[in-house]
């Protein structure tokens, strides 16, 4: 069994859609990013590539290649997933906090978590998505973006 951690923000622009967990939100904003800039799938990304010390989501998808420009990021997280299945894990859970003044996520929750456990053949049970704000404070307070964490274990 072993355990890794992911964390990633991306600031908020306006003219993109907003996707979060593989869903997309509706909100004035949206986020910026090489990729569709799916700030928690990018979490959920790096907590299970660091868990099978793989390194992290900028050593496998570099945002220099053209080839992930725009890219959907649940194409991403199907490929780590494939990564850590072909060294012989599979994942126990994972649990992420999404840190946004706004949109309200808990709407979407139930989707997002869905999304999530089909990408890594596990079960909606094994995946716990939460939203939190910073009350006003920072960058995520002041609207400036989102950030996320993620734990996870694998075995
Ligand atoms: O301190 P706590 O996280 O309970 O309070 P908060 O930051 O004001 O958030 C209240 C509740 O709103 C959270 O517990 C989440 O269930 C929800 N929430 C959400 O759905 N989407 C967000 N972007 C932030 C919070
Ligand atoms: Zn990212």
């Amino acid at each position: 069994m072993r355990i890794g951690h992911g964390y990633d923000v991306h600031r908020f622009v306006e003219g993109r859609p907003l996707f979060l967990g593989g869903v997309q939100i509706p909100f004035e904003m949206g986020l910026l990013g090489h990729s569709d800039a799916d700030v928690l799938l990018h979490a959920i990304c790096d907590a299970l590539l660091g868990a099978a010390a793989l390194g992290d989501i900028g050593k496998h998808f570099p945002d220099t290649d053209n080839k992930y420009k725009g890219i959907d990021s649940k194409l991403l997280l199907k490929n780590v997933s494939e990564k850590i299945n072909l060294l012989g894990f599979k994942v126990v859970n994972i649990d992420a906090t999404v840190i946004a003044q706004k949109p309200k996520i808990s709407p979407f929750i139930d989707e997002m978590r869905k999304t999530v456990a089909e990408i890594l053949k596990t079960d909606i049970n094994n995946v716990n998505i939460k939203g939190t704000t910073e009350e006003g404070l920072g960058f995520t307070g002041e609207l400036k973006g989102i950030s996320c964490h993620c734990v996870c274990l694998i075995e």
